[in-house]
C-alpha cells in the first residue's frame, strides 16, 4: 500500500473524547448538555462500533454498583469502606464516594431508556448481593451508547462521533493536552483532531501477560481482548503522573469461557471447593489473619479469595469446582410446596443459563458441548491471566483531581478527574485508585469528567496551534509500519520471519512471554522478586527497540502495531511500579517472593510518571488520606 495516498483529516473541536465505552457514553451524554448551554463543540472517537465496543460489549447480567441511596440502607461512606477493604486499603476516598454518590441517577437513566432490571413482586429492584442489581442485560451496551448518539446529535453541527478511528497519540502543547492524532481503520485517512480539551476513557488492557487461552482460543479473555492499553499510554505519553500500575486484576471465572462467578456467589449462594469437596475459604481460614486487618473484615477482598484458592491447587488439591449442584438444591429445599419448588427449579435453571447469556455466551456453549447442566454437575473455575483496569478489583490509570467538596489537600486541583497534565481529563479505567466503579460507575464517571471539562473549555477560550511540521512527523510516525513492509516484504517467502521488520502478533508473544516469566504471570503462579524484574525490564529495553521494526501489510495490521506499542508502555509502568512497591499487598495478584508479606510504610500510592522532555521514568511514593 502506498502510503502518500493517505489524506490527512484535521477536525477542530473543543471536548474531545476518546474512547466509546460506558464511560465515554456518559461523557457524551453529560457533555452535550453543558456544551448546548456554552456552544462549545464535542467530538467522540471510537476505535470501534460505538454500539458494541468496550468492557460491556457483550452484555452483563448484574450492574454491579447501585447505592439505593434512597432507601437508606448504604451510605456512600459504606461504600467507601468496602472499596478499601477490597484494595487492601489502596484507594481514594473522594474519587470513590463521588463517583458512589452520583450513580444511581445513571442506573435510573438506563431503565428510561429501556434497560430491563429485575424486579421484586413489590417492584423493588433485586439485589445480587449488597451493591449489585439483576438485569437482562444482552443489549445493555446498545442502549446507552444509543442514547449518547442521540444527545451528541442534539448538538447539531456542534456535536460529531467516530467510529473505527484508531488513535495513536497525543498532541501535548506547552505542558497542556490539545488533541489527538490516529487512523482509521478503513480508508486511507490519517486524522489529527484538534481540541480545547481531552477526556481520555479508552480503557485498560489484555493480552500483556500470556493468556491462558492460547492457540484456537486466543483472544478469549474475560476483559475485552480489544482493550489494548490506549488509556493508559496516552496519559504516560502526555507526561501525566499514573496511580496503581502495580495493580493488575486476576478474576477468577467459569473455566477457559471466562463465565461470571458473581451471581453464583452472591445471588445462589454457592461454595467454590477443591477435588475433595472442601471449602478452601473454611479450610484455610487462619491464613487470612496474617492480611489483617483486610483479610479479617467481611467480604474477604477479591485477592484474598483467588490466595486462598490457588494455595490449595499448589498443593495439587484441583480442579476447583462451583458446587452449582449443590447451591441450587438447597434453594430449593427451602420451598415446603413439591409443585412451587418445582417451579423454582426451572426458574434457577433458566437464570443460571441467563446469567451466561447476557454476558459471556460462550461460556454457555462450553455448558452444552460439555453436557454440563448446573442443576446436576460442577462447574470448573479457575483464576484468569492477569488485566489492567480501574474497575471492578484493579485500580489502575491516571491521577486525577478530586472533586472539590470531598478532595482532602493536594488531591483537587482545579477540575474534577483532570490528570497533572492541563487539559487532560480521565475516566472509566483510565482513571486509577477508584477500583469497583464497574459500568453504572464508569458512565457516571464519564458524566462528571465531561461537566468538568467543558467548564475547562469555557475557562480557557485561547485557541491551541499545531505546526503542519508536527502534523507530518506524526503522520510519518503512525504510518511507519506500513512503508516498512512495503520496503521490505518480498525479502522472504513468510512474512512472519524477516530480518528487517517483525509482525505485531510476533511482538505480543515476545512482550507476553517477558511479562509471564519475569513479571508473575499465570505460568509462574503469579510470583516474581526484585531480580525477575530487573531482568524483565531489560528485556523490554530491547522490546522498545524492536517496536521501531513493527511492520503492518493493511490497516488493520497497522492498528495492531500499535496496539502492541501501547501494550508496551503499560508493561514497562507495571514492572517498574511492582518493583518499587518493595512488599506483598495484594497476594491472588501478585507475590513478591522477597517481600512475603505487608509491609506498614507502604500503606501508600506508588505513583510514577514518563518524563516528556528527558525520556526518564521517575517514582513517587503518596500518602492515602483517608
Ligand atoms: S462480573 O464482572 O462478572 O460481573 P463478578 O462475577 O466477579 O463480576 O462479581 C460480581 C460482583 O460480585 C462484584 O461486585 C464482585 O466484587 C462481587 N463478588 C463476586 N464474588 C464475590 C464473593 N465471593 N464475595 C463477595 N463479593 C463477590
Amino acid at each position: 500500500m502506498n502510503i502518500d495516498s493517505f489524506e490527512t483529516v484535521i477536525v477542530e473541536t473543543d471536548l474531545l473524547i476518546l474512547g466509546g465505552g460506558m464511560a465515554a457514553c456518559g461523557a457524551a451524554y453529560e457533555a452535550s448538555y453543558w456544551a448546548k448551554k456554552h456552544n462549545q463543540r464535542v467530538t467522540l472517537v471510537d476505535k470501534a462500533s460505538m454500539e458494541r465496543s468496550g468492557a460491556v460489549a457483550m452484555g452483563l447480567s448484574a450492574i454491579n454498583l447501585y447505592m439505593g441511596l434512597k432507601n437508606g440502607k448504604n451510605s456512600v461512606e459504606d461504600y467507601v469502606n468496602y472499596v478499601k477493604n477490597d484494595l487492601m486499603g489502596i484507594a481514594r476516598d473522594d474519587l470513590v464516594a463521588n463517583i458512589a454518590r452520583h450513580v444511581d441517577s445513571s442506573v435510573h437513566l438506563f431503565e428510561k431508556w429501556g434497560l430491563p432490571i429485575w424486579k421484586d413482586d413489590q417492584g423493588n429492584y433485586v439485589n445480587e448481593g449488597r451493591w449489585q442489581i439483576m438485569i437482562h442485560g444482552e443489549s445493555y451496551k446498545n442502549i446507552v451508547s444509543e442514547a449518547a448518539k442521540n444527545a451528541l446529535k442534539e448538538l447539531g453541527d456542534n456535536g460529531s462521533y467516530y467510529e473505527r478511528i484508531f488513535i495513536t497519540e497525543p498532541l501535548v502543547y506547552e505542558d497542556r493536552c490539545v488533541g489527538a492524532v490516529g487512523f482509521s481503520v478503513r480508508d486511507n485517512k490519517f486524522y489529527v483532531f484538534k481540541a480545547k480539551t481531552v477526556l481520555d476513557s479508552m480503557g485498560g488492557a489484555v493480552h500483556i501477560f500470556r493468556p491462558k487461552s492460547v492457540g484456537e482460543g486466543l483472544g478469549r479473555s474475560w476483559y475485552p481482548p480489544f482493550n489494548s492499553g490506549a488509556g493508559a499510554y496516552f496519559t504516560l505519553k502526555s507526561g501525566a503522573e499514573m496511580t496503581c500500575q502495580e495493580v493488575r486484576f486476576v478474576p477468577v471465572r467459569f473455566k477457559d469461557s471466562y463465565g461470571p462467578v458473581g451471581a453464583w456467589f452472591l445471588l445462589f449462594k454457592s461454595k467454590a471447593t477443591n477435588a475433595k469437596g472442601e471449602d478452601y475459604m473454611q479450610t484455610r481460614a487462619g491464613e487470612l489473619e496474617k492480611w489483617a486487618p483486610y483479610g479479617t473484615t467481611e467480604p474477604t477482598p477479591t485477592n484474598l479469595r483467588n490466595y486462598l484458592m490457588l494455595l490449595d491447587l499448589e498443593e495439587g488439591n484441583g480442579p476447583i469446582y462451583m458446587r452449582t449442584d449443590e447451591a441450587i438444591r438447597e434453594l430449593v429445599a427451602q420451598i415446603p410446596d413439591a409443585k412451587d419448588a418445582k417451579r423454582k427449579l426451572k426458574e434457577l435453571e433458566s437464570e443460571a443459563w441467563e446469567d451466561f447469556l447476557d454476558m459471556t455466551i460462550s461460556q454457555a456453549l462450553n455448558w452444552a458441548s460439555h453436557n454440563i447442566m448446573p442443576e446436576e454437575a460442577p462447574s470448573e473455575i479457575s483464576a484468569c491471566e492477569p488485566y489492567f483496569i480501574s474497575s471492578h478489583s484493579g485500580a489502575s490509570g491516571a491521577w486525577i483531581s478530586g472533586p472539590e467538596d470531598l478532595a482532602p489537600e493536594g488531591h483537587f486541583w482545579g477540575y474534577d478527574n483532570m490528570t497533572t497534565v492541563k487539559g487532560l481529563f480521565a475516566a472509566g479505567d483510565a482513571s486509577g485508585a477508584s477500583s469497583h466503579k464497574f459500568s453504572s460507575g464508569s458512565f457516571t464517571e464519564g458524566r462528571i469528567a465531561a461537566k468538568a471539562a467543558i467548564a475547562f473549555c469555557v475557562d480557557h477560550p485561547e485557541p491551541m496551534d499545531i505546526s503542519e511540521e508536527e502534523i507530518s512527523g506524526l503522520k510519518e510516525r503512525v504510518l511507519k509500519p506500513m512503508k516498512l513492509f512495503e520496503e521490505h516484504h518480498a525479502y522472504s517467502i513468510d512474512e512472519d520471519v524477516n530480518p528487517h521488520f517483525i509482525k505485531p502478533k510476533m511482538f505480543m508473544f515476545r512482550l507476553q512471554k517477558i511479562m509471564d516469566e519475569y513479571a508473575g504471570g499465570a505460568s509462574v503462579g503469579f510470583k516474581t522478586s526484585e531480580a525477575l524484574l530487573t531482568k524483565g525490564l531489560e528485556y523490554l529495553q530491547f522490546m522498545k527497540e524492536d517496536a521501531e521494526k513493527l511492520a503492518a501489510g493493511d490497516l488493520n495490521e497497522l492498528m495492531r502495531c500499535w496496539e502492541n506499542v501501547h501494550r508496551l508502555w503499560q508493561a514497562e509502568a507495571h514492572m517498574r511500579t511492582v518493583l518499587f512497591r518493595e512488599e506483598t499487598r495484594w497476594p491472588g495478584y501478585y507475590f513478591r517472593t522477597d517481600h512475603p508479606s505487608m509491609k506498614k510504610d507502604w500503606k501508600a500510592f506508588a505513583n510514577c510518571k514518563w518524563e516528556p522532555e528527558t525520556g526518564e521514568w521517575t517514582m513517587i511514593k503518596r500518602d492515602i488520606i483517608d
